[in-house]
């Protein structure tokens, strides 16, 4: 599916750079690498404040965390993720309050997530799935109504907008994993957080280190949360090439949708977004392949970190795969299973029809890079 190789060619000797200044400062836990990475990605952003964090699902945990998320809270967020979205708040002791998906974008459907707040939410999470901001607008007007925080699940969309906005400073507090997979990996493993919250920004920074500001003083139970020096300075080094890797990956997305159209009659799922419960999905007959669709009526940018693609029929998705496989062509299923059918979330008894049926119909294909060149569909 991804060629890291052939992606970190171009600048393999800027990463050697990076390592070599790493390796002869000595420094290697919270130093200059990390202190500047922060603040090129918050500029980037365009956010106040960013604090680099040991992985993506860590960053849920300690933005949950900051809000004041603890046992018995409920949070309201989308079945059909990575399982990380859930899992911490379950970390936290918390319950997951799940949402179904809209058959647009595979988002959350913004216009339930009112529905749902009750005396118990603590918070909500938005995730910007497969790279697109899921509609922002309804989740922030239904938070605010009832003075609930919103965590948007960034982790796949670095550099996606809604309206305009980046994705990450929509929310009270953002989040973002550099997983190697995704828009900005690193050389291992690494997250952020977002907020323009300064106090937020603060509690975020003491729980990285075990609650404290001052060594061995702890004024809260934090932990070790720490983004490495080294995983900094590669992640400096991507950043710079960040704007054309991200253009790419439109172009790439734009010439698959095209090709998948001509070459297989692939269709739109629906002729507008359902975010918002409004629109009827197109009818599929088996076999059927619908496109990634592009949501918010033009007002959002797509960045392309997965090319989903959905197959209708009993096996339909499946069976592609296996076709593909047999071209040399590497796809992958995101997710097999939606999280409330997961056995350590069994307990919730509600059926989710949309994200069930995006879990045994989606399929992601090769969208990297240096890998689309490459397909023959
Ligand atoms: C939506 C989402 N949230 C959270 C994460 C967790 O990030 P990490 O793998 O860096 O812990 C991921 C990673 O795949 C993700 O896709």
């Amino acid at each position: 599916m991804l060629d890291l190789v052939a992606e970190h060619a171009p600048y393999r000797g800027e990463l050697l750079t990076a390592f070599e200044r790493v390796l002869d400062s000595g420094r290697f836990v919270l130093g200059p690498e990390v202190e500047a990475f922060e603040r090129e990605i918050a500029a980037w952003i365009g956010v106040p404040h960013a604090i680099g964090v040991s992985n993506g699902s860590d960053a849920i945990l300690l933005a949950l965390q900051a809000v004041g998320v603890g046992p018995g809270d409920e949070v309201i967020c989308p079945t059909y993720t990575f399982f990380a979205t859930a899992g911490a708040v379950a970390r936290l002791g918390g319950k997951p309050i799940f949402v179904d998906s809209a058959e647009c974008c595979y988002n959350l459907r913004a216009d339930q997530v009112a529905a749902k707040i009750g005396p118990k939410t603590k918070a909500i999470i938005a995730v910007h799935l497969f790279g697109q901001c899921a509609d922002m607008d309804p989740i922030l007007t239904a938070a605010k109504k009832h003075g609930i925080p919103v965590i948007e699940d960034a982790a796949q969309a670095l550099g996606a907008k809604d309206k305009g906005r980046q994705a990450g400073t929509m929310g009270t507090l953002g989040t973002f994993s550099f997983f190697p997979t995704k828009n900005l990996g690193t050389l291992g493993e690494g997250g952020l957080v977002t907020t323009a919250d300064p106090d937020l920004a603060e509690k975020v920074r003491k729980l990285r280190v075990h609650g404290a500001k001052q060594k061995y003083f702890h004024e809260m139970i934090g932990g070790n949360f720490r983004l490495h020096e080294l995983q900094a300075a590669f992640l400096r080094v991507k950043l710079k090439h960040l704007n054309p890797a991200l253009e790419k990956r439109r172009l790439n997305a734009e010439s698959l949708i095209k090709a998948l159209h001509d070459k297989w009659g692939a269709v739109m799922p629906i002729d507008s977004c359902v975010c918002q419960g409004q629109g009827t999905p197109n009818e599929a007959s088996p076999g059927t392949i619908s496109l990634p669709f592009s949501c918010h009526s033009g007002e959002g940018e797509h960045t392309w970190n997965q090319f989903v693609i959905r197959v209708a029929g009993e096996g339909g998705r499946d069976a592609l795969r296996e076709k593909l496989a047999a071209k040399g062509v590497q796809t992958e299923i995101y997710y097999p299973r939606a999280i409330h059918e997961q056995e350590c979330f069994l307990t919730s008894r509600r059926s989710f029809p949309v994200a069930s049926m995006l879990s045994k119909q989606t399929l992601a294909l090769p969208i990297s890079l240096y890998s689309v060149e490459g397909v023959s569909l």
